[in-house]
């Protein structure tokens, strides 16, 4: 598959591979329909698309497009072989908060490498024809399937397009009694034609002074300072043929062993509650290193949205998708609190969301009077359904001036949970024309609904 290295390598080979890669022709020539905006989110242009369904079919139809990425970064299910879920809480009519857990992803794969296999090769070779020609992927995986992925990589892009195996090293993690604990996962940097660009200068580190130095002014070499002021560490190179200077306020080249990053810890400010969220810190580093401002960056197995966020902090574009209704209410959630804007769409075939509550707009303040979930999602919580379920709304959102000529919802006010005993309640702006406006929920499981809405 890979051009420069056809026929050179042995190949993975597995029942199913054939199979896969007939659903990746058939996904490119798809007739299937495409996807609407149904949301928007910020007076400016968004510079962000939130694509909910399964990634095969919107990387398909944004290579149909022609829509092409610089980056892509990739942080697939790592066959761990269970199922993860979402930590929240939630108020029970007796007044008593409870701790919750809600569906998120399916990691288990039936417990067959196949299955995962046939799953993962059609993505990633969507993922190399997605990318510019001086693309980068990025995948990060852990020391279950990491050998497979990278023979497939090699097998993809060729083995000449490899550039880094990066270590993650983190502190988190079970410490098992017949084995080294695990402490790193692994990214697999790839790029797509010759060249890519790296800029070392997004990466670099602050040197640290040897250890038994108490002034904190060892770096392992002589010390001074230039005509500017700027203090330095001159080393002999190997061989002692050359002596070279490194200025401390310019920081050492980042290795590809990353013992910088912690993982999200539970008190962090940045945490979602999706189980397997990465940190900022990782991705802003992978993204300033591979991309410039203004470049395209695209995740497709995008979870909580880290990549979004990141790459909207570094002012890059970017689109991340996800299959799971729990992943895109987190995204939703993260970008509307952090006011970032963006476009939410979703496949046509998708169901319009149905009517399940009551908002009340008074005094210029939308409030929401009742609420009915889905009755599984009741009985998952063990909850009555015939009880008060307003406490289960998680996001609320108002557009003032609805448009009757399409789906797409324009927030102008929102509101998001932040304790489990606020009720929904928000003051949008007055709208242009006299309308009612237009009022959309989300509940903790993700489902969005419409609200009627009454003015007493
Ligand atoms: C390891 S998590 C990603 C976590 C993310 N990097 C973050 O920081 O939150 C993997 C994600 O891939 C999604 N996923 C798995 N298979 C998918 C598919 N076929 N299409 C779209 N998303 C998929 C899951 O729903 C899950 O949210």
């Amino acid at each position: 598959m890979g051009a420069s290295s056809r026929g050179e390598l042995p190949r993975l080979d597995w029942n199913g591979r054939d199979e896969s890669m007939a659903a990746l022709e058939d996904a490119r020539a798809s007739t299937r329909p495409g996807f609407h905006v149904a949301e928007s989110f910020s007076e400016s242009r968004p510079t962000g698309s939130v694509y909910q369904g399964d990634n095969l079919h919107v990387m398909s139809h944004l290579w149909r497009r022609g829509e092409r990425f610089q980056l892509i970064y990739a942080d697939p299910p790592f066959f761990v072989g269970r199922n993860f879920r979402q930590k929240s809480r939630i108020k029970l009519p007796s007044g008593q908060v409870v701790p919750i857990q809600l569906d998120a992803y399916e990691d288990h794969w039936n417990r067959d490498e196949a299955t995962y296999l046939s799953m993962i090769l059609p993505r990633l070779v969507m993922m190399r024809d997605l990318l510019a020609d001086t693309g980068v992927v990025c995948l990060h995986a852990d020391q279950r399937m990491i050998g497979y992925l990278r023979a497939l990589l090699d097998e993809i892009f060729g083995r000449d397009r490899f550039r880094n195996e990066i270590i993650w090293n983190y502190a988190q993690g079970s410490a098992p009694s017949n084995r080294f604990p695990c402490k790193h996962d692994t990214i697999l940097v790839y790029i797509k034609g010759r060249d890519a660009p790296f800029n070392t200068a997004a990466a670099r580190l602050p040197f640290t002074p040897h250890a038994h130095d108490k002034r904190g002014k060892n770096y392992g070499g002589t010390m001074g300072v230039d005509g500017d002021g700027r203090e330095y560490v001159e080393k002999w190179g190997t061989g002692k043929k050359k002596k070279y200077r490194y200025y401390l306020d310019e920081g050492k080249a980042c290795p590809d062993v990353w013992t910088d990053i912690q993982s999200i810890q539970s008190a962090a400010g940045e945490r979602t509650g999706y189980p397997t969220q990465k940190p900022l810190l990782l991705l802003e580093r992978l993204i300033s290193v591979y991309t410039n401002p203004g470049d395209s960056v695209g995740d497709f197995f995008a979870g909580s949205g880290t990549t979004a966020v990141s790459a909207q902090n570094l002012g890059r574009k970017w689109t991340v998708s996800d299959a799971s209704s729990q992943a895109i209410h987190q995204i939703r959630r993260r970008l509307l609190s952090g006011s970032i804007p963006y476009r939410a769409l979703r496949s046509d075939e998708d169901p319009i969301p149905p009517l399940s509550g009551r908002a009340v707009l008074r005094d210029n303040s939308m409030e929401v009077c009742n609420y009915t979930p889905d009755a599984n999602f009741c009985r998952q919580l063990g909850v009555d359904p015939g009880d008060d379920h307003v406490n289960l709304i998680d996001i609320m959102t108002v557009d003032t001036n609805p448009a009757r000529d399409d789906e797409c919802h324009r927030v102008a006010a929102h509101w998001c949970r932040k304790t489990p005993d606020e009720s929904p309640r928000t003051n949008p702006p007055a709208g242009k024309h006299g309308a009612l406006p237009s009022v959309f929920a989300t509940d903790l499981s993700g489902r969005r609904v419409s609200l009627a809405v009454t003015t007493d």
